[in-house]
């Protein structure tokens, strides 16, 4: 097969441009951690050959569309078909896809009601073909380290970039390393990551303490580090801006909320929004905000204490096991995300979560507990008069509600929260919880039994 473009913009015109120095390399120049050598600072990619295609901007717009209907793998790909804004690889042989993304643009209407809020929309990213948004970033960054060779590939995760990771390497014939937090990983990741094959690390400590062995271990190791603060994961990440413009037929949203954890993916979310805005392509960037979980709120303490310029890490307790960072690596992109865009971090507690896990699900949809802290917050920042009726709203939901069913079983039999979290909820909370959850129910395996149940149902 003949070497083929990747689109219509040259191949490899990409560098990497440190966000603290400035400094820029080429991609196989990074240091194993990603870091700068001179100022240890994270990097971005850049593509000096995509910022004068204003023109050709919207010529792109019909070929992405029309790329859905071809049988193409490449095309299929939710990430591979804006592939003129991701020119990341030499040839696109070495793309290693699962046919990511293109995930749905749902209404929420009960929500939408409860609120207030008319136009409020949720981007499923959990229906990725391992559930969560890190398919999109692991089909770009694994792609790139098949292309340069790398045998293994290895990752710290609270449990879907491992997923993720461990699939993808398969899928490439590649070997996969990942350290996980012992006992607190969802048992749908955990499973899923044993499945496809990968070696899995369950270290004694928390998921900070995982990336800290990561870090030396990638300079001892010839394992390519595919955890987000790898650029080339936000490349993949990014193409969720297109797809939701591209939903909205090429109109921004007002504003966009996303689960802070590690705190790459907002910006992941940023720059693709602002590279369709350099191209024309939409007409503004929404506002880009970031919730947290009250027990793993680094962000939001640094930027209600210290103005955002500086991190204190935490030592991190949730529930929502895929957002449990005390120190998360990409905490500087999310500040300037947020400063740029104008956009909010709040923080939502585990009441806060569970009730709003719940009132996705029962919209028909469901998500895993780090997604719903989008529904929580943005029920906070309606309260402070910080979005109003006639905004366009998104919620990104990053993960499937099959993830982690143990949460979600302990919700519906009223084991989740303790009985002092119950009791310190606002009673209609309390109220609207408690007809949310439906415990399984044990019968008699007779028509009766069945019957009474149905009536008292309806009766309710
Ligand atoms: N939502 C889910 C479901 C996640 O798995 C993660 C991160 C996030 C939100 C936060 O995204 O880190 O870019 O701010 N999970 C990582 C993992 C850390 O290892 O799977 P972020």
């Amino acid at each position: 097969m003949a070497k083929k473009e990747m689109g219509s913009v040259t191949k490899t015109a990409h560098y990497l441009r440190c966000i603290g120095c400035g400094a820029t390399l080429s991609g196989p120049e990074a240091a194993e951690d990603f870091r700068c050598r001179s100022c240890g600072s994270l990097f971005e990619v850049e593509y000096p050959a995509i910022g004068g295609q204003r023109a050709i901007g919207r010529h792109w717009i019909d070929t992405w569309r029309q790329r859905r209907a071809s049988h193409s793998p490449l095309d299929r790909s939710g990430v591979w078909r804006f592939r003129e804004l991701l020119p990341i690889l030499e040839d696109e042989r070495n793309v290693v896809t699962l046919e990511e993304g293109n995930t749905p643009l749902y209404r929420l209407p009960r929500c939408a009601e409860a609120l207030s809020l008319p136009h409020l929309y949720a981007k499923h990213q959990g229906m990725n073909p391992t559930g969560s948004f890190k398919d999109t970033g692991m089909t770009a960054a694994l792609s790139v380290a098949h292309e340069r060779g790398f045998p293994w590939v290895a990752c710290a995760s609270t449990g879907n970039t491992s997923a993720a990771m461990a699939a993808y390497a398969a899928r490439a014939g590649m070997r996969a390393l990942v350290l996980l937090p012992e006992g607190k990983v969802a048992w749908g990741k955990l499973a899923q990551s044993l499945d496809y094959g990968a070696i899995n690390c369950q270290l004694k400590t928390d998921f900070d303490g995982c990336v800290a062995v990561l870090a030396e271990l990638v300079r001892k190791a010839p394992v390519y580090l595919l955890n987000s603060v790898n650029p080339y994961r936000l490349e993949g990440q990014k193409t969720a801006a297109m797809e939701i413009a591209e939903a909205m037929d090429w109109h921004a949203p007002d504003h966009v909320l996303v689960p802070g954890g590690n705190l790459a993916n907002s910006s992941a979310l940023g720059k693709g929004f602002a590279e369709l805005h350099a191209l024309g392509l939409i007409d503004r960037q929404p506002r880009i905000s970031i919730i947290q979980a009250e027990g793993a709120n680094p962000l939001f303490l640094s930027l209600a204490e210290h103005h955002g310029k500086h991190l204190a890490p935490v030592r991190a307790d949730t529930r929502a096991t895929a957002i449990r960072i005390g120190n998360p690596a990409s905490w500087v992109k999310a500040v300037r995300i947020l400063q740029s865009t104008g956009g909010w971090c709040e923080q939502v507690s585990e009441q806060e979560i569970a009730l709003a896990k719940a009132e996705i699900g029962a919209e028909g949809i469901g998500c895993e507990p780090a997604s719903a802290v989008t529904l929580a917050g943005l029920k906070k920042l309606v309260a402070r008069k910080r979005i109003h009726p006639r905004e366009k709203v998104v919620l990104v939901l990053t993960g499937h509600t099959l993830k982690d069913p143990e949460y979600t079983i302990d919700f519906h039999r009223g084991s989740l929260l303790k009985e002092e979290e119950m009791a310190a909820m606002p009673t209609p909370e309390r109220t609207q919880m408690q007809g949310l959850a439906r415990a399984p129910i044990v019968l008699e395996p007779s028509v009766e039994s069945v019957m009474r149940v149905l009536d008292a149902a309806v009766r309710f």
